[in-house]
């Protein structure tokens, strides 16, 4: 497969042009990417046109867009062309309460409402076991139908939900599925697969660069054949919250995965996913178990090895391994073809190392979380437009949320701008280790 945008810029850098144009570094050495840094060189429009065709055969979408800027600019878009479905009234999107803090910045923006689905059971900040049966329940539950529904799936943890389910149920409402699949770009890739736009999902945010080679900020906007209809806003809505600027360092990866993608790609997936899962099985084995998580995910429990989180990541460290994510709960491993057998000896040589030293004698008592809608007192858009102040968790009972309280990484808010922080959402905060929020100044 051709790689439209590679060529056009290589063949700029390789011409020895005088540069008198953006940017500033005129393709000088600095870090040692600036050669191909380029910005709108004479062509590169059609070549993008050209390079996002390819990538709307190879996911099988009406319309596949790139974003330079994460599933954050992706998410935000779709929520953009939504509101362009609905110019006059404010959206209201009924969404699983796990959603990442790009959601609720996108709906402050465009004043849409939000309806928080809460899951059954709460487990972690980053999960929300939403299944088709909860959802029917609480669209019914919904006066008026609102205008879509918006679920995470894969979660941070590697929690896939039933897009196919969840999809027949929102179609029974005549209501779009939107999912934040920045964490299952390769699902497209599986036998059979398992990509929210082949199960029924009518428009999705993938982070390429979180499971795909290619470079951080590369992801993608997709839109369903089924959804056809919204592909003429999609590109507006995108410009609505990108920079005029875009990496096309970035667009240039998106572009080169392509032939990665239409290639060799699904074989290595099928060998990385055989070898992951020899690993989880060794480990099993030697006394370590791991969740259960989507196929490119090691997930592991701190306290199952009588560790805390940071006593765990550092033993990780020792090991020479960067965990993607670690707290007191779950620690997650993100694999892809792209990782070494060496990576994953170091792994179970310092699980191996952990399962023998514990960190602690016993386990510290984690008190149980009900899920429950915390008071709002405005809404999140005129809480996050709001002046704030930060304030020391220890002050913040009675507060009024200001910027959402998230824990980094996940990234998804503990608590949503405008909601009331009463002594549930203090032990919240406290659990999650956030020391200041962000309030409403008084
Ligand atoms: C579930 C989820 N959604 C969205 C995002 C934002 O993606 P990006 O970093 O590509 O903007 C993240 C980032 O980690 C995420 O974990």
């Amino acid at each position: 497969m051709r790689a439209p945008v590679n060529k056009l810029i290589r063949g700029f850098s390789r011409r020895g042009i005088s540069r008198f144009c953006m940017p500033g570094h005129k393709g000088k050495r600095y870090t040692g990417c600036e050669k191909l840094d380029v910005t709108e060189v004479l062509g590169v429009t059609d070549a993008y046109t050209e390079s996002e065709r390819y990538a709307t055969e190879i996911f099988g979408t009406a319309a596949t867009l790139y974003s330079s800027e994460g599933s954050t600019l992706s998410i935000k878009a779709m929520l953009a062309i939504l509101k362009k479905q609905k110019p006059e009234g404010r959206l209201t999107i009924l969404a699983a309460r796990n959603a990442h803090r790009a959601f609720l910045y996108g709906a402050a923006v465009l004043d849409a409402d939000i309806i928080w689905l809460y899951p059954e059971e709460y487990t972690h900040l980053s999960a929300c076991d939403i299944t088709p049966k909860r959802l029917r329940t609480a669209l019914t539950e919904c006066d008026p139908t609102p205008d879509a529904v918006y679920v995470t799936s894969p979660d941070y943890l590697g929690n896939i939900l039933d897009v196919k389910g969840l999809a027949e149920v929102c179609h029974e409402y005549s209501i779009p599925l939107l999912v934040d699949n920045a964490h299952g770009a390769y699902l497209r890739f599986l036998e059979p697969s398992l990509h929210p736009m082949d199960l029924g999902a009518d428009m999705c945010a993938d982070s390429a660069h979180k499971t795909l080679p290619v470079l951080t900020g590369g992801a993608y906007l997709h839109i369903n054949k089924s959804a056809e209809h919204l592909v003429a806003d999609a590109r507006e809505a995108m410009t609505l919250f990108a920079s005029t600027s875009p990496s096309h360092l970035i667009g240039a990866s998106l572009d080169r995965c392509n032939s990665y993608l239409s290639g060799t790609y699904p074989k290595r997936l099928e060998k990385c996913i055989a070898l992951i899962d020899k690993v989880k099985s060794r480990l099993q084995a030697h006394g370590c178990p791991t969740e259960s998580s989507e196929p490119l995910k090691i997930v592991l429990d701190p306290r199952k090895y009588l560790y805390t989180g940071v006593g765990f990541s550092k033993i990780l460290r020792k090991f020479k391994i960067e965990p993607e994510m670690v707290d007191d709960e779950y620690a997650v491993l993100m694999a892809t073809p792209d990782n070494t057998l060496r990576d994953y000896l170091r792994l179970l040589l310092a699980m191996r190392y952990i399962r023998k030293n514990p960190e602690l004698r016993e386990l510290p008592e984690l008190a149980p979380i009900t899920p429950s809608a915390p008071a709002r007192k405005m809404s999140a858009r005129e809480a996050i437009l709001a002046p704030h102040e930060l304030i020391s968790t220890d002050d913040a009972l009675g507060r009024v949320v200001g910027a959402p309280t998230v824990s980094f990484p996940p990234c998804v808010p503990i608590l949503v701008s405008g909601e009331v922080i009463g002594s549930a959402e203090l032990e919240l905060l406290k659990r999650y280790g956030i020391t200041s929020v962000e309030v409403v100044r008084e």
